[in-house]
């Protein structure tokens, strides 16, 4: 079947994700800059929740014509067999890059009444693209309900079928509703976590490996780490009260997802030295937000000075890694960069006499930034692997 991956608000993050988890799936295309279709026969809602950078996926709709009229009788009886097991059809539309196609919600509509009697809503929204939240809430996956969405390729039109969402919920229970969050000390979104923790998983699994976050914080690697079913995890920071609030959310997350099977230990070490308490060539992999420097006030940067200590804090700390890492490991950072005007950290210093490459996250790409509109440092994605 051929599916649509629908990437969030970091689209090249997310397909650099999706390929180092499934590099067999390299062959396919993106289309409007966050849509990437490709043959692929695994389960959409497994392939999901594997992933954090995907916040919809799709299944293309089989021969549909492309002549519009034939196209909406053809939706219309695809969406009466879907919802077959309901008295009520409920279905929405989303429009990314085929505006031709503003009408087709209402025309689907009329077309479903003409073929039959069962009663029909169809979710009509401002926008031309349903959010998660509605199409979740409005039950839009078969077989409650159907989110049809059209797409333009080149110049033939495909029309998608949502197949499984990102629980949002879900998400927002992990960023807000876990124990130990300390947003004043800098704080990794969940997904962004997860994202880094497959960027250096790739095709491993995770049972059987073993994955360090250095500058632990308050534990957001260490808990979507568990969450993905790491056998061991470990993580340590310079800060005796973000070790306390790591092993917290520990605690909170085995005990709120069950998590049994998974080995923990978080300690009290400055990432800079090397770490005796973990045993040597041990570690897999590491994904790490690193202290990013001071809060910034508005209109401020970090000084020349301080962004070296930055850069041989980050290299004293890949040093310091070296011995506990095995080789082939990967390491995956966020490192801090000025947005404007743009200045990133020199990585061949941070990498300078270390045993790490870097490993590019996208043929085309070695590293990639990450950036909120409204922030004033943003991250480097960087993935570093030890030869
Ligand atoms: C940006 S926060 C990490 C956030 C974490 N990823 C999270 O989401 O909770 C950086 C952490 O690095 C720690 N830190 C700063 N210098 C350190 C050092 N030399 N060694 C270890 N940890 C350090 C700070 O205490 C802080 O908890």
């Amino acid at each position: 079947m051929k599916l649509v991956f629908q990437f969030g608000s970091q689209p090249e993050l997310s397909r650099a994700e999706l390929l180092s988890r499934f590099p067999k799936l390299a062959n396919g295309r993106l289309v409007a800059a966050r849509f990437y279709i490709v043959d692929c026969d695994e389960s959409p809602e497994w392939l999901l929740q594997q992933l954090g950078g995907v916040v919809k996926i799709l299944e293309v709709v089989d021969g549909i014509s492309q002549k519009p009229d034939e196209m909406i009788v053809h939706l219309a009886d695809h969406i009466l067999k879907q919802t077959i097991e309901k008295p009520k059809v409920v279905f929405g539309v989303s429009i990314i890059n085929a505006p031709e196609f503003k009408g087709a919600g209402l025309a689907i509509k009329r077309a479903i009444q003409e073929l039959s009697d069962r009663s029909v809503r169809f979710v009509v929204s401002r926008d031309p693209e349903l959010s998660s939240a509605t199409v979740t809430l409005e039950g839009l996956i078969a077989p409650r309900g159907v989110e049809i969405t059209f797409l333009k390729d080149s110049s033939q039109i495909i029309a998608a079928q949502t197949a499984a969402i990102q629980a949002f919920d879900e998400w927002s229970f992990r960023d807000y509703g876990r124990p130990g969050r300390d947003a004043k000390r800098g704080m990794l979104p969940p997904k962004l976590a997860k994202i880094m923790i497959n960027l250096a998983l790739g095709t491993a699994e995770p049972e059987k490996m073993a994955i360090y976050d250095p500058f632990c914080g308050s534990g957001t690697v260490l808990t979507e780490a568990a969450l993905m079913g790491f056998g061991r995890v470990f993580g340590s920071d310079i800060l005796k009260q973000a070790v306390d609030d790591s092993k917290e959310s520990l605690v909170w997350a085995k005990k709120q997802f069950g998590l049994d099977d998974t080995e923990f230990d978080v300690f009290k070490h400055d990432a800079s030295q090397s770490a005796q308490h973990v045993k040597p060539a041990s570690i897999d992999f590491v994904a790490s937000e690193p202290f990013l420097g001071r809060p910034l006030k508005k209109g401020e940067q970090l000084s020349p000075v301080e962004k070296q200590q930055l850069v041989s804090l980050y290299n004293k700390t890949i040093r310091a890694l070296d011995g506990v890492i095995k080789p082939g490991g990967r390491l995956v950072f966020s490192f801090p960069f000025q947005v404007a005007p743009r200045e990133l950290l020199p990585l061949h210093e941070i990498i300078a006499d270390t045993n790490f490459t870097v490993d590019p996250l996208l043929p085309e790409q070695k590293t990639i930034l990450y950036m909120r509109a409204d922030q004033r440092t943003g991250r480097q994605i960087v993935r570093l692997v030890r030869k």
